[in-house]
């Protein structure tokens, strides 16, 4: 998938290093302030290139969006684990890097990881956002998600609320 500058294209091994850094960068920009300061710095510690090499190793499916030969986001996608519901996928991750939100790259991998699904006979989906990622719940719904479920995320002493959004 290629326009112009920009293309979709599958993560492999070789990717981890430059996929840790989008999660890096967008992890800290979005999640400064609602994430306690220590528990985002030991998420993020943990989510190294090791951990994505690991991942993708694993079998992990992701899909990288490149902006002029650059790493600018990713999503990463498979089974729903809301098993007995009609979502059979799930988006787990989808981040975008800070400088290049905004201009349409989260629609285009939300898209594409949606026709991958789709391809694997996976129909329905669903994804998980914190509530108090105005930004994120803003998105899903503009790309036509019905909130189906909520639920709590616990961060060291803190419980943050977590919506669920599907597509049939
Ligand atoms: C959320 C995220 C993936 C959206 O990707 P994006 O590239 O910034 O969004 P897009 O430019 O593709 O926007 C798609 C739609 O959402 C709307 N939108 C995006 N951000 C918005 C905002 N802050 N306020 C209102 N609408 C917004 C766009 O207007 C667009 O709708 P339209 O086509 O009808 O105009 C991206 O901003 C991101 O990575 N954020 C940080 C990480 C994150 O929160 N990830 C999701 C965790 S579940």
């Amino acid at each position: 998938m290629t326009t112009g500058l920009i293309s979709i294209r599958h993560a492999s091994q070789g990717d981890a290093a430059d996929i840790a850094r989008v999660h890096e960068l967008a992890w800290r920009h979005s999640y400064q302030g609602l994430i306690p300061h220590l528990q985002l710095e030991q998420m993020m510690a943990r989510r190294g290139p090791g951990w994505w090499q690991d991942a993708l190793c694993k079998g992990m499916h992701a899909l990288l969006l490149e902006f002029d030969g650059d790493v600018s986001g990713y999503v990463t996608f498979g089974r729903s684990r809301m098993r007995g519901t009609p979502y059979a996928g799930e988006i787990f991750e989808l981040y975008i890097r800070p400088a290049e939100q905004g201009v349409g790259f989260g629609g285009r991998l939300f898209n594409a990881a949606r026709t991958e699904l789709s391809a694997h006979n996976l129909a329905g989906l669903c994804v998980w956002s914190l509530a108090c990622n105005d930004r994120a719940c803003v998105f899903y719904q503009r790309l036509g998600g019905r909130q189906i479920s909520e639920g709590r995320e616990i961060f060291g002493d803190q419980s943050l609320r977590k919506v669920a959004f599907a597509w049939r």
